[in-house]
């Protein structure tokens, strides 16, 4: 809040403390407490009385300048007291109370996954800790296949947690760990599926749009892109996208997995999310169902953002033919005892179910027009950075 001291309306004593206070001083103030427009945040106090509760020396790191990068993550743990960072924790906040909503009133239930697991699940890098007699533990890339057999309990149920991934990638869109948003149906198909990602990721932007509004203009984010954003988001097929690259001057060839650069050009079309769809099964990873129309591609898809965010969820159908299932682990080489459980779920009562991943971080990251993951966490891990 700002507070107003005017030097005939207070004491001596009160005068010279206002004089001395430095940078970061918490204080006590007491005053009148108005509605004024022109100050920020609208209120403004008069102030007749100030204490000094915890003084702050002259040497505080953060200054009203230019602060490099590291100097700034270095420093972590004050740089979340600058109004742009408080307005992007602010929306954080916000949008994780909007997913908890969402899901509430459809009726889905959340479930906890491990984080500590011996299954894996993505193809990325792993952090591996010993775990007592029973050999290594890896932290979880993914709660997702825990989420299949709660599933198979409750019919309709989401995680959100923390999630971690080793990858040696110092990219604006990649941190070691990060947050993740794994819905998963049961008897949703494909299309089910992506239609629930359209309605949750327009619902998340309405909600921000709506009560961010004053967060959103610290960070100068010009929110018109925003407000395009509503169902139905286009659909684009893996084989079109890649001729579109190709055409677009790109090096891609049928079978690889899209890069951030060529969802930055396939996005540059679009004025709303679009879904690429059925990618090869090589591309993507082991528990895709096959898809029947062409089984050389899976029953998935990528919804990648606009204003050149790509990918933000990564959703699929789910392989949910015991053998398939078996023969797609044996050929991926992932160590098949580590999966019984999970072949289980095909063995008694399958089922078809389908469920997605949205990264928190990045979702946050376009919403707020960010240009780097980093400040979308109060505390970013990242390859180079344990500390604070
Ligand atoms: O596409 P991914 O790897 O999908 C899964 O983990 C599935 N198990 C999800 C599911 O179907 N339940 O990751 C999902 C999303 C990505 O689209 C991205 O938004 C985010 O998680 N993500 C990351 N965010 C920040 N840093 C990283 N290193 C990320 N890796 C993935
Ligand atoms: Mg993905």
């Amino acid at each position: 809040m700002q507070g107003v001291l005017v030097k005939t309306q207070v004491s001596a004593e009160v005068w010279e403390r206002f004089a001395a206070l430095t940078i970061e001083t918490s204080v006590a103030l007491t005053g009148e407490v108005r509605i004024e427009p022109r100050s920020p945040g609208g209120i403004e106090i008069s102030v007749t009385e100030l204490e000094i509760i915890g003084a702050s020396p002259l040497d505080y790191p953060i200054q009203p300048k230019e602060h490099g990068i590291d100097f700034l993550l270095d420093h972590r743990h004050l740089w979340l007291r600058s109004p742009r960072q408080r307005a992007i924790a602010r929306v954080r906040s916000e949008i994780e109370q909007a997913i908890h909503d969402f899901f509430y009133a459809r009726g889905f239930v959340r479930v906890d996954t491990p984080i500590l697991t011996a299954a894996i699940g993505e193809r990325s890098g792993l952090f591996e800790t010993e775990y007592f007699d029973e050999g290594s533990a890896y932290l979880a890339q993914t709660g997702q296949l825990y989420g299949e057999a709660a599933a198979a309990a409750l019919g309709r149920i989401y995680t959100f947690g923390p999630t971690f991934r080793a990858e040696k990638s110092k990219t604006r869109r990649h941190l070691s760990e990060f947050w993740m948003i794994e819905p998963e149906v049961a008897w949703n198909d494909s299309d089910d599926n992506m239609r629930l990602q359209e309605e949750f990721v327009t619902n998340l932007v309405q909600r921000a749009l709506e009560r961010c509004a004053r967060e959103l203009s610290v960070l100068e984010r010009d929110t018109s892109p925003l407000t395009l954003v509503s169902p139905p988001f286009p659909r684009l097929d893996y084989g079109d996208a890649i001729q579109f690259l190709k055409q677009h001057g790109r090096s891609i060839a049928w079978g690889d997995d899209l890069g951030a650069e060529d969802e930055a050009v396939i996005v540059a079309e679009y004025d709303r999310p679009v879904f690429v769809v059925n990618y090869p099964r090589e591309a993507k990873a082991f528990y895709m169902k096959e898809n029947p129309a062409d089984p050389r591609t899976v029953l998935c898809d990528d919804l990648l953002a606009p204003e050149g965010y790509g990918e933000i969820i990564g959703g699929s159908q789910r392989e949910d033919d015991h053998d398939k299932l078996l023969t797609r682990i044996r050929a991926e080489g992932l160590p098949e005892t580590a999966y019984d459980w999970y072949l289980d779920l095909r063995k008694y009562g399958t089922f078809v179910h389908s469920g997605f991943g949205l990264g928190l971080e990045r979702t946050i990251s376009w919403i707020c027009g960010l240009g780097h993951l980093r400040e979308t966490i109060a505390f970013p891990r990242m390859m180079n950075r344990l500390r604070p």
